[in-house]
């Protein structure tokens, strides 16, 4: 009798959801593993904020490790798979971090729930915590899940932007995973932490397109600032942060698009975004607004459906995080 009462309780809730068209992502939905792992979102919140204690820099690693995955092939894990040529072996995401976090959280997740939660919405769902934590508590905005993991990784099927590139072609492949301008406008937010290697903008500061001379379109006092943290013909590559604002350059906030509109974007592709007609505008509103970090967790939210997979048939779920399932350990 319990087991009969529960399922039709399921089955209303199921219809409610349904018939108000709230809580539906395409395949995915909200509280997917509510039945299955109920305890799944506590538990990866734990290991996350003992790995953000120890490390706050795993707060932009984690956002650009979700991005670099769901870009590349969908929002699968496949970025996570170990082999000798594997997404994670192309030279985009040879500076990627966070495996170990996933590690320890999946390891957590596998004590309480053995096969259930699938390593691509684990990426989600740590990423949506470290957002939050890197808010400083500001921002949470609820990620739908029931993503299966890829079983396909391969170093030559990885398609991310460069930084050279113009705004509308970089555009042009958000539109290609069905993100629009604005998604693209708000996920570059993304830089509001984090760092670049010096590498990335030594042409900005010493060679812009073979003239020799620093981009103008960079302010000539951040040339400055930056020179002396990356100087010509070092033998190392030093490390710079996203964001110039030094107050907040470890806070998701609104500043990076403040520090774009007054000619201090660090990456190229970021201040064109605000010299640019398509963008202008719409990097404008949101520095000038107080909605940043909603639209932006409304945008994190649309890049984690970018080509999931949710028939068995073409996904799974890992043991580990690093192999599919065509192994021993798995069975
Ligand atoms: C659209 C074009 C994009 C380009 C060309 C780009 C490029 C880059 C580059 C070159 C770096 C520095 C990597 C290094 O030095 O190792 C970086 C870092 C970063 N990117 Fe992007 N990115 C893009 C979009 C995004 C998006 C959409 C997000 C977030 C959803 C994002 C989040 C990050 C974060 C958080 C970091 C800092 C990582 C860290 O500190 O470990 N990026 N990006």
């Amino acid at each position: 009798m319990a087991v009969k009462i529960s399922t039709i309780e399921v089955l209303i809730l199921s219809l409610a959801l349904l018939s108000f068209g709230h809580g539906c992502y395409g395949q995915l939905r909200l509280g997917f593993y509510s039945q299955n792992c109920q305890n799944v979102e506590n538990i990866v919140s734990k290991v996350v904020g003992e790995a953000f204690i120890k490390d706050s820099s795993i707060a932009p690693a984690m956002i650009r490790l979700y991005f670099h995955d769901c870009f590349s092939n969908g929002c699968d894990a496949s970025l996570l798979l170990d082999g000798s040529n594997s997404e994670k072996k192309a030279s985009p995401n040879l500076s990627v971090r966070g495996y170990e976090v996933i590690d320890d959280i999946k390891s957590a997740v596998e004590k309480e729930c053995d096969r259930v939660v699938s390593c691509a919405d684990i990426i989600a769902l740590a990423t949506r915590d470290l957002v939050t934590l890197a808010s400083g508590g500001k921002t949470r905005y609820e990620i739908p899940t029931g993503r299966l993991d890829g079983k396909i990784s391969s170093a030559l099927l990885v398609d991310l932007p460069s930084p050279k590139m113009t705004v509308a072609e970089t555009a042009a492949k958000f539109d290609q995973r069905k993100l629009s301008l604005t998604d693209m406008v708000l996920l570059l937010g993304g830089h509001t932490i984090g760092v670049t290697h010096c590498s990335f903008i030594m042409d900005r500061l010493y060679n812009f397109q073979n003239t020799q001379k620093p981009d103008p379109s960079m302010d000539p006092k951040l040339v400055e600032e930056l020179s002396g943290k990356c100087p010509k013909g070092s033998s190392t590559d030093g490390i710079i942060n996203l964001d110039q604002n030094a107050t907040s350059s470890n806070t998701m906030d609104v500043s990076f698009y403040k520090e774009i509109k007054v000619s201090r974007g660090v990456l190229h592709i970021d201040q064109k975004l605000a010299n640019d007609d398509l963008t202008r505008k719409m990097v404008t509103d949101i520095a000038n607004g107080n909605d940043f970090l909603v639209r932006f967790g409304q945008a994190m939210v649309n890049l984690g459906s970018v080509r999931v997979i949710s028939k068995p048939k073409d996904g799974e779920i890992r043991r580990s995080c690093r192999s599919t399932c065509n192994n021993p350990l798995c069975v």
